[in-house]
């Protein structure tokens, strides 16, 4: 009965889903500097939706073409005589695999604990489906979803532990929720730590995922990692010494409701889901917003951009709620904001030039973060300051955040390099979790090792 109620709600919801047959991704390398800003010039057309964007020559750039497009799109890059090769030949058929992996995983019964959570699957809302008729639900209809009532039962294992604090709500009206994790013997101590550190909070380390509601690579292993984070304290002497004095904040649905329009309506969604007066086009990119060379080159000032920086800093309430609590907390010591895809690891700045102060050591403790990363899987990762790295980009989450005096401030670009791009198939969730946990506690581990 139950795998059959399951089974008509994701079916109603496959009827209002965007579809994508023939919708192709394609991945060029631009070969000298001409090629380079003509794909620049490229990246605004309404026509495209750029998956990996412009950094240099010899790199990537992936861009998906919807099929009516497709025509004017390799007339386009044609006439400047530059080269494709196909990455994804029909999004629609990589989308369908993915739906039925969802599928038959729901089919199974719900969870009853966290021991039983599918972390091998993405997972979606859990009952409660708008109906099609209507463009978006409103409030009163939102549902929770599958990693909310995880995070409730991951709380509810773990009361002295783990506790979940929501920060504020989303456009649509979703529970911004944070898993604070700290050691229960705390409140014995905390006189003495709240002397030594001279904060009114214990130091903190910030992780979040799925500020970028399509790359579902991320929440899922957020969710991975905060299972993690239980299993391992009392174990892994490393993590316990930083949980002895040190909290984890961990944000996992950074973005709820364009995660929740990507498993509604588009798939491909990537910012935020507030409507834009006087335009058609809906969402601001929750990275692009932060008041931080906020404007400048690397954003747009267009609300149908991919990358539309909103009306003024902060507009977002999905952002605006990170910022009031790191400035409410005022001891927040390494702050680590999870993407894909490309595999990288970068550090600030992304709207300047002029390198932070510690660019050696963030340098040198990136390396080895992704290091250990490779030491599992073999998984090779790019990495330094965004700017140098891949393009300049204004108003992100990690300059703002280092400029809020967060030191260890890093972005990851977790798997793949492009085969499947934001399609990631499931069976790589627990792999790209696991080695992209080695990188998290190197960073964590030299966070409590050098206090500042
Ligand atoms: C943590 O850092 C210390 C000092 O930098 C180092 O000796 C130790 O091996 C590190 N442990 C882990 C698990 O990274
Ligand atoms: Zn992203």
């Amino acid at each position: 009965m139950r795998g059959l109620l399951v089974f008509a709600t994701l079916f109603v919801a496959a009827l209002c889903r965007e579809t994508f047959v023939g919708d192709k991704v394609l991945r060029i390398i631009p070969k000298n500097e001409a090629q380079l800003s003509f794909l620049k010039s490229m990246e605004d057309m309404p026509e495209i939706d750029v998956w990996r964007g412009v950094t240099e020559v010899g790199i990537p750039v992936d861009i998906r073409v919807p099929v009516q497009h497709l025509p004017v799109v390799k007339v386009h890059l044609q006439s400047q005589d530059i080269q494709h090769s196909t990455m994804i030949e029909d999004l629609q058929v990589l989308l369908d695999e993915e739906q039925e992996g969802m599928e038959s995983a729901a089919r199974f019964a719900e969870p009853r604990n966290t021991d039983s959570f599918d972390y091998s699957n993405y997972h979606t809302l859990s009952e409660l489906h708008q109906n099609c008729v209507g463009a978006e639900p409103d409030s009163q209809t939102v549902a929770s979803f599958q990693i909310y009532s995880f995070q409730d039962m991951l709380v509810a294992e773990n009361p002295s532990l783990v506790s979940k604090i929501v920060i504020g709500q989303s456009y649509q009206g979703r529970a911004l929720n944070v898993l604070k994790v700290r050691e229960a013997g705390f409140l014995i101590s905390s006189v003495r730590t709240e002397f030594s550190t001279g904060g009114s909070k214990r130091p903190a380390i910030w992780i979040d995922t799925g500020i970028h509601s399509r790359e579902w690579v991320t929440q899922a292993s957020g969710t991975w990692f905060a299972k993690k984070i239980v299993t391992d304290y009392g174990k892994d002497p490393a993590l316990t010494a930083i949980l002895n004095k040190m909290d984890i904040f961990l944000e996992i649905v950074t973005n709820p409701d364009g995660f929740y329009y990507t498993h509604n309506n588009n798939r491909m969604w990537r910012k935020t889901r507030k409507p834009n007066p006087g335009s058609s086009c809906v969402g601001v990119d929750p990275n692009r917003n932060w008041d931080a060379g906020f404007g400048g080159p690397g954003a747009s000032g267009s609300p149908c951009s991919e990358t539309y920086r909103g009306t003024r800093a902060h507009s977002e309430s999905e952002v605006k709620s990170i910022v009031d609590f790191v400035k409410a907390h005022g001891n927040i010591k390494a702050f680590i904001s999870i993407h894909s895809y490309s595999q990288m690891l970068l550090y600030p700045y992304g709207y300047t030039r002029t390198p932070v102060k510690e660019q050696a050591e963030l340098h040198s403790l990136a390396k080895k973060a992704i290091t250990d990363l490779a030491s599992l899987y073999g998984t090779y990762y790019r990495y330094g300051s965004i700017i140098n790295t891949i393009y300049q980009a204004s108003g992100g989450t990690i300059d703002w955040t280092y400029n809020q005096g967060i030191k260890y401030s890093y972005t990851f670009e977790l798997r793949d390099t492009g085969r499947y791009g934001f399609i990631l198939p499931a069976n790589q969730i627990l792999p790209t979790a696991r080695e992209t946990w080695l990188a998290l506690m190197t960073i964590m581990n030299h966070t409590f090792k050098n206090p500042y």
